[in-house]
C-alpha cells in the first residue's frame, strides 16, 4: 500500500526534562493487521504535564523507556485491514491510545479508532480533554445547579471546556487566569466572574465576594492555588484535583503544615483526585455529549493560535504550555 516512513517521538529513557528524555526515530510504514487501519495523524494533543511526568518516571502505572509518547489525535484512515468492516480509506478519526500521539502514522486496532465528521484540531480537543472536564466536574465533582464553581487555569484547555460546562449546568463560574487576553476569552465563554491572579489577589477576592464559600473547585495548578482553594472551600465544599500544573516544570515542592483533615473536617468538606484513565467507563457518554453539545453550537472549543508543526516542534509545544502562555489548546500539526 503505502511504501514510506513516518517518525514518531520516543522516551528513550527517564530524565527531569522532557528534551533530555526522547527521541525522534523513523520508521517503515506498516501494513495492516486484518483488525487494524493505518491512520495518518494530522494532529496530536499535547499534554505537557503529563508528557512531563512520564519521562521522569513519575507515572506510576508506565512501563519502563523505551516507549512511545503521546495520547491524542485526530486524523484520516489511508489503509484498512482485511476483516475491518466499518472504516474505510479517507474517514476521519480521533484516537486517544497512550502513545498513539506524538507520530505521523499509527496502526491501530479498528476498535480504539472513534469515527468523527471531521479531523480538526476542535474535535480533537474534546477527546480525551473535554471528556476529562466532563467526568472530573460530573463524577468526581458531583456538580449540581446554582452553586459556585471555581475553575483555575480556566484558560486553558482543560480549564475552558469545563468553564462552558459549569454554565450550561446553571452554575456561578470563576474562572481564574494569568492575562486580559485570557479574560478575554472567558469573558466570551460566560465565565462570570474572572480573577486575572497576576493583577488580583485571589485568596481576597474569594474571601471578600464568596463569603459562603466555593461550593465546587475544578483545580489544575496546584501549590498556592490549591491552598488557596481549599482555605475557600464551603460547607460541604468538593475540591476536585484535576492536575498541579505549577510543579509539573520543576521538582515537586515539600511542605510543612498541619494536616489537610484540620480544614476539612470543620466543614465536612472534601478534596478528590481525578484521573482520566481511573474513569474509563464515562468516557463514550461523555464523548457523545460533547459531540453533540459542540455540534449544537452550545459548546465553543479554543485552540491555542500559536503554530506547531511536525514532530520536531514537540518539545518547543510541551515547553510553551509550560511556560503558561496558551490560551485554549495547545496542538501539533503533522
Ligand atoms: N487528571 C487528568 O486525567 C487530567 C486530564 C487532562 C488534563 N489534566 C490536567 O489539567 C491541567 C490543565 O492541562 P492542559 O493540558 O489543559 O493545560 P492548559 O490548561 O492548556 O495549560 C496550562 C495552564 O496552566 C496555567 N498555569 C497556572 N499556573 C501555572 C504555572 N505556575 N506554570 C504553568 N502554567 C500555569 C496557565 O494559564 P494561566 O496562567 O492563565 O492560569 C497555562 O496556560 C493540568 O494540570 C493537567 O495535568 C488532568
Amino acid at each position: 500500500m503505502i511504501s514510506k516512513t513516518y517518525k514518531k517521538l520516543i522516551a528513550k529513557q527517564f530524565a527531569q526534562d522532557f528534551k533530555s528524555a526522547i527521541e525522534i526515530i523513523e520508521l517503515p510504514i506498516s501494513e495492516p493487521a486484518p483488525d487494524e487501519i493505518v491512520i495518518r495523524n494530522k494532529f496530536a494533543g499535547i499534554n505537557a504535564g503529563f508528557d512531563t511526568l512520564i519521562c521522569r518516571g513519575e507515572v506510576p502505572y508506565v512501563i519502563t523507556p523505551p516507549f512511545d509518547l503521546g495520547v491524542e489525535a485526530v486524523g484520516e484512515v489511508v489503509a484498512v485491514g482485511d476483516d475491518v468492516k466499518d472504516f474505510q480509506v479517507g474517514d476521519a478519526v480521533v484516537t486517544t491510545v497512550r502513545g498513539g500521539g506524538y507520530r505521523e502514522y499509527q496502526a491501530i486496532n479498528a476498535n480504539l479508532a472513534i469515527k468523527v465528521r471531521e479531523a480538526t484540531p476542535e474535535v480533537l480537543t474534546l477527546m480525551p480533554t473535554g471528556v476529562s472536564a466532563m467526568v472530573a466536574l460530573e463524577q468526581v465533582g458531583e456538580m449540581k445547579s446554582q452553586e459556585v464553581v471555581l475553575v483555575t487555569a480556566a484558560a486553558g484547555g482543560t480549564g475552558h471546556i469545563a468553564v462552558q460546562l459549569a454554565k450550561l449546568a446553571g452554575n456561578h463560574v470563576i474562572g481564574t487566569c494569568g492575562s486580559d487576553a485570557k479574560g478575554e476569552l472567558l469573558r466570551d465563554l460566560g465565565c462570570d466572574r474572572i480573577i486575572n491572579y497576576r493583577t488580583q489577589n485571589l485568596n481576597q477576592v474569594l474571601k471578600q465576594e464568596y463569603p459562603n464559600g466555593v461550593n465546587l473547585v475544578f483545580e489544575c495548578v496546584g501549590k498556592q492555588v490549591f491552598d488557596t482553594c481549599v482555605d475557600n472551600l464551603a460547607v460541604r465544599g468538593r475540591l476536585v484535583v484535576v492536575g498541579f500544573v505549577s510543579e509539573y516544570a520543576k521538582n515537586i515542592e515539600q511542605v510543612t503544615q498541619p494536616r489537610i483533615y484540620h480544614k476539612l473536617f470543620w466543614k465536612a468538606a472534601s478534596v478528590r483526585g481525578f484521573l482520566m484513565p481511573l474513569y474509563k467507563e464515562y468516557m463514550v457518554e461523555a464523548r457523545d455529549r460533547l459531540l453533540n453539545l459542540f455540534y449544537t453550537d452550545k459548546l465553543k472549543v479554543a485552540v491555542d493560535s500559536t503554530p506547531f508543526h511536525g514532530i520536531e516542534s514537540i518539545p518547543a509545544a510541551v515547553e510553551y504550555l509550560l511556560s503558561g502562555q496558551n490560551c485554549g489548546k495547545v496542538v501539533v500539526r503533522f
